[in-house]
């Protein structure tokens, strides 16, 4: 017999920026950070689990490709769920699975991403969450979302905030053993929904220096992250809880800039310098800021992470509008740039 369960996560977009471990095996973060998860329907993960008697190894597929589960990050999901297993019964199927039979039983995993991962949007987000929280579903885990964000965070420490909808704070945590580090939701799906996202891919290429070595060297060498972590969030981390409960969409544009731009000081500020933004990216920047400007108040938020492409924000469908009209005339698609000519409509999702 074969059991399956099938889950599906979204990713989700910082506006208050994660940025360094204080642990690396357990992924205990150096600052609290927020985020606002996408809708399901444009950037997820999709993943069905599969377990057998007859399978003789834990296996993974990641869109159609079988990868390696040798990395400790996958394998320390799978223990945490498999620890927390319980009795699954099947009537229909003539199932019945004691909790201790979930250490011997192995399990297959294919992840599906519903976006071009080539579009170098490929986050380990929604893939995490969605394997934690899929896991649980086929092991009858019945842990609440906290416990389950807390577990998705030692796949990747950003996958802990995919567990929720809306607007999503992860708690850094004081306690060594991690278990008060974790996410919470701040106001759900339908609190701020005039909000409309754009993500303008500035390069299909893969991210040059992952978000895991990265903020290591970044913990290592930048003495402006101590300021950063230390000083500068945890004001901002109060500030953005304010501008989210009221949509006070000028505080939260602001913050949102504010925090995306250190987070790349930071990384200017690694030895040797991370760069992650281009000069599209750049000009992205400058086009929002001038128009900001000359409305007087922010109409567009944007959002940088390990990467050049753009993640803005409008205030509503109408700015939304607007924002795509000027992204298009001002960066026409290119006859020599395929990749993203190709993705045509789809290359600003
Ligand atoms: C820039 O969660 O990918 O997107 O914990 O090492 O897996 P690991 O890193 P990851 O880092 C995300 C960094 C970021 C900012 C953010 O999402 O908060």
């Amino acid at each position: 017999w074969v059991l399956m369960a099938t889950g599906r996560s979204p990713t989700n977009i910082a506006v208050i920026k994660y940025w360094g471990k204080r642990d690396e095996t357990l992924i205990l973060p150096v600052n609290d950070s927020i985020s606002v998860t996408l809708d399901p329907d444009h950037l997820s993960a999709t993943t069905t689990v599969a377990a057998s008697p007859s399978f003789p190894s834990d296996r993974m597929w990641l869109n159609g490709k079988e990868i390696a589960l040798s990395g400790g990050r996958f394998q320390s999901c799978l223990r945490e769920i498999r620890k927390r297993a319980r009795d699954v019964e099947d009537e229909k199927k003539g199932i019945k699975i004691k909790k201790e039979d979930w250490e011997k039983l192995h399990v297959h995993i294919a992840s599906y991403n519903n976006f071009p991962t080539a579009a170098g949007l490929a986050s380990s987000a929604a893939g995490l969450a969605c394997l934690v929280f899929t896991l649980g579903k086929l092991m009858n885990v019945n842990e609440d979302y906290g416990e389950l964000s807390s577990i998705a965070r030692q796949g990747s420490g950003s996958a802990c905030r995919s567990i929720y909808g809306g607007f999503v704070k992860w708690c850094m945590g004081k306690n060594d053993d991690g278990s008060d580090s974790m996410a919470v939701q701040l106001a759900d799906e339908s609190h701020w929904d005039d909000l409309v996202i754009i993500i303008a891919v500035v390069s299909s290429k893969q991210k040059e220096t992952s978000s895991t070595s990265g903020m290591r060297d970044t913990v290592e060498t930048s003495p402006l992250l101590q300021y950063r972590a230390q000083t500068v969030v945890p004001s901002r981390i109060l500030k953005m809880e304010d501008a989210i409960k009221n949509r006070d969409f000028e505080s939260f544009a602001r913050l949102t800039c504010a925090d995306s731009n250190q987070f790349h000081a930071v990384c200017l500020d690694t030895s040797p310098p991370i760069f992650y933004m281009n000069d599209t990216s750049h000009r992205i920047i400058s086009l929002v800021e001038k128009w900001n400007h000359s409305e007087g108040t922010p109409q567009v938020a944007y959002t940088f992470d390990a990467g050049p492409n753009a993640v803005l924000i409008a205030r509503n469908r109408k700015t939304a509008t607007l924002l795509l009209q000027r992204l298009l005339y001002t960066f026409p698609p290119q006859k020599n740039d395929l990749d993203s000519y190709m993705l045509g409509d789809k290359s600003i999702l």
